[in-house]
């Protein structure tokens, strides 16, 4: 097997090394792109700046002090007013016991024009429709967090997406002449970030006191993906014959 083949990835032709970096490269970027997605989308959930426990907490077992319509205008939909004061008028309108008279006269409007490019029945983004009382009135209730729906939806894009890359970056890394003993400790612990890492969005929905392990589940994820991008590009262009 090639993996018991002792000529040096270092020795390759130009062609294949430059090749193989820029899959590992883009590899790397994806992973990153990933990352500040995470950033981007989650760090304002409890309404303060920077990824936070709370964040974590919020997001998988839900704000149970809220409804779901107000942690999400609270957080990540907040932008998508057009202007604040719609965003205060929304904001008073649930305070109020979101009635269906207010929905008429004035929210109607605010979501037709701020939210309803992604959330009409048509478009249906994230599988949440906002159009009419009714279609909103989904969301008036306890925020439970993330749904199973969802989270069926997301861990089934996620293990698709990573189990394919993590198993041909671990080929690679098998290439490489570090020895066998670190190299099977890193597939192993690459495999076992995937695990971790969606694995631990279900107990975080369980129970609050499991967010810590969503953020060690992308720590070792970050960890394994930095390790099997930059090891052989290491022992490709830097390593020492
Ligand atoms: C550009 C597209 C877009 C616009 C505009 C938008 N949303 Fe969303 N909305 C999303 C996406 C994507 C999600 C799923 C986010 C997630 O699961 O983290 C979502 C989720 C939601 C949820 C579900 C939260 C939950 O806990 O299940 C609600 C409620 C919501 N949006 C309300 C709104 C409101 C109100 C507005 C207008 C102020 C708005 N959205 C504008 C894309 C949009």
């Amino acid at each position: 097997m090639f993996w018991n083949d002792t000529k040096p990835l270092k020795t390759l032709p130009t062609g294949p090394k430059v090749a193989l970096s820029l899959f590992l490269i883009l590899a790397g970027i994806g992973y990153l792109l990933g990352f500040l997605n995470i950033l981007l989308h989650y760090q304002m959930v409890d309404g303060e700046a920077g990824l936070s426990l709370k964040d974590v907490q919020i997001t998988y077992y839900g704000d149970r002090e809220k409804t779901s319509m107000e942690k999400a205008i609270d957080a990540s939909m907040r932008g998508y007013f057009a202007t604040d004061n719609d965003y205060n008028a929304t904001k008073e309108w649930l305070a109020d016991g979101a009635s269906e008279k207010g929905w008429d006269n004035e929210i109607k409007k605010i979501f037709d024009n701020s939210c309803n490019s992604c959330h009409s029945s048509a478009a249906g983004v994230a599988g949440v429709v906002t159009e009419s009382y009714e279609d909103s009135s989904n969301y008036l209730a306890q925020d439970t967090g993330k749904s199973i729906s969802r989270l069926v939806q997301v861990s089934h894009t996620h293990v698709l997406a990573t189990a394919p890359l993590v198993f041909i970056l671990v080929l690679i890394l098998y290439m490489t002449q570090f020895p066998m003993k670190f190299k099977s400790a890193a597939a192993i612990f690459s495999f076992s970030a995937v695990f971790l890492d969606i694995g631990s969005w279900w107990l975080a929905k369980l129970s609050p006191s499991f967010a810590v392990l969503v953020m060690i589940g992308g720590m070792c994820l970050g960890l394994s993906f930095g390790l099997l991008a930059l090891a052989p590009l290491y022992e490709m262009w830097l390593k020492k014959k």
